[in-house]
This record gives structure tokens, sequence and C-alpha cells, in this order.
């Protein structure tokens, strides 16, 4: 298996306060990779590095083979990373549809623009009877459901989703991973910050703990969701084994 992307020793601060320490993690081409932590771990802040929102003071990052440490942030979207942000941050006002195109706003081949739309509409059938509503009046779930495929129209190879089942029912909690295995299936790499450790543990292959800035236990999925240090502090101990 190749790497898709690597952050080798960041070093990150805001202001006189470090966020992060020596971090260094690799994400596999074609994998789930999940970041687990607690609250102010600087998992956003992850997030933010790779996609040129935020600049390491040291460290590198790599995508695709190629530095991209410091790159703005439309170059890096460019190379093939896309974003689900926290909180989802679609344009309410915009029909859904609107949202949907301005995923490909790096691109200028319509044709296959209209092409991208409808194999995503294909991913989501649900987003299709939905296309003239103003995303701003669909539900949390159903507005999760646009930024993931707004995502895809950028025709990413990694997809960064911070968040992505926060404040969702138990019911989309389920449908939103299971879309995002279902994405993964199409090829897209995903590199994902959630705070249902148990759940995504299911659909990752591997996932990475940090812990104030410092990554302290990493592996396949498999063996974290076994992990006693996991299940004490993310999966409720041991019932939830
Ligand atoms: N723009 C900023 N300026 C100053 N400090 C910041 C800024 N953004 C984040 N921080 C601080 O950096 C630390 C890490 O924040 P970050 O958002 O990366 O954590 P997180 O792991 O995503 O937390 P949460 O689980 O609450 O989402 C926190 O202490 C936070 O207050
Ligand atoms: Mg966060």
């Amino acid at each position: 298996m190749t790497e898709l992307l690597s952050l080798e020793n960041i070093n990150t601060f805001y202001g006189p306060v470090q966020v992060h320490f020596d971090l260094s993690l690799t994400v596999g081409r074609g994998h789930i990779v999940c970041l687990l932590g607690g609250n102010a771990s600087g998992k956003s802040t992850t997030m933010k590095i790779i996609l040129g929102l935020v600049k390491p003071q040291s460290g590198i990052v790599r995508f695709d083979g190629q530095p991209a440490t410091g790159l703005p942030t439309p170059q890096i979207v460019r190379r093939g990373v896309g974003s689900v942000p926290e909180a989802r941050r679609l344009f309410g006002d915009m029909s859904v549809r609107e949202n949907l195109l301005m995923g490909a706003f790096v691109r200028k081949d319509q044709k296959a623009i209209a092409e991208d739309l409808d194999r995503v509409l294909g991913l989501f059938p649900k987003l299709a009877e939905r296309l003239a509503q103003r995303a701003g009046t669909l539900s949390g779930g159903e507005q999760q459901m646009v930024a993931m495929a707004r995502a895809l129209m950028g025709r990413p190879k990694l997809i960064c989703m911070d968040e992505p089942t926060m404040g969702l029912s138990p019911l989309w909690v389920d449908r939103v991973l299971d879309l995002i295995a279902a994405i993964n299936k199409e090829g897209v790499t995903v590199f994902m910050v959630e705070q249902n450790a148990s759940l995504a543990l299911e659909i990752a292959h591997h996932a990475y703990v940090l812990q104030t800035g410092r990554i302290v236990l990493q592996g396949p999925a498999s063996q974290l969701r076994a992990d006693p240090r996991i299940r004490d502090a993310y999966l409720g101990g041991q019932e939830a084994a």
C-alpha cells in the first residue's frame, strides 16, 4: 500500500500556545483513517493544516508524492484534497444544486461537471429529489449529505471530514458512516475526525489517537477497537467491547 498523505513532525502554534508536538501520521491510498481525541486536542487544527488553512511552524506535509506544506488552499484543492468542514458550512440561501456545483468551482469542464453531478446523485439518490430546495431548509443529516456530495464534485483523491456525524440522530449517524464507506469504495481516500469512536472504527482501516497535540496511540482500526485504553477513554469501558 502506498501513502497518499503524510504529516511529518508537525509543530503548530496559535500565538504562544503550542497545539501540535511533533505530530506525524500517514494516510494510505484507498484507506479510511480516523483521528480520535478529546476536546481541544488539536484534531480540527490537523485538518486545517492539511487544507492549508493553518500553517505549521515546522514539519512537512506531503500529498500524492509531493510536498504540500504551506501551499495556499486553492492549490491544495486542485491537487485533489476535498473537505467536509465542521458544521458543514453550506450556503443556506442557495439551492442544493447550486451548493453541489460550488464543489466543482476549481474546474472548468462543464460537460464533465454535469456527468459528475449525475454520478454523485447516484450515490446520494435522496438529494436528486431535493435539487431545487434551499439548503438551509434541509435537516441536519440531509445537509451533511449535501456537504459530502459537494466535496465529491471536486473529484478529490482525499476527502477530509471534521466530525461528519456531529449533532445527528443515531439513525443519521449510521447513514452518514455508511455513505462514507460507500464513497471510500468508489476509490476516494478518507481522513476523518470523529467523536463516535466505536462506529468510526467499524468503517476505518487505521486510526490515530491525539492527546493534547501528541499521537499517543495508533494502529489498525480492528486492533484499536479491542484496545482497553481506547475502550476506557472512548467506547464507554467494558460494555462497548
Ligand atoms: N484560531 C485559533 N486561535 C487560537 N487558538 C485556537 C484557534 N483555533 C483553535 N485554537 C486552540 O487550539 C486548541 C486545539 O483546537 P482544535 O480546534 O484543533 O481542537 P479539536 O481537537 O478539534 O477540539 P474539539 O474536539 O473541541 O473540536 C484548542 O485549545 C483551541 O482553543
Ligand atoms: Mg474540532
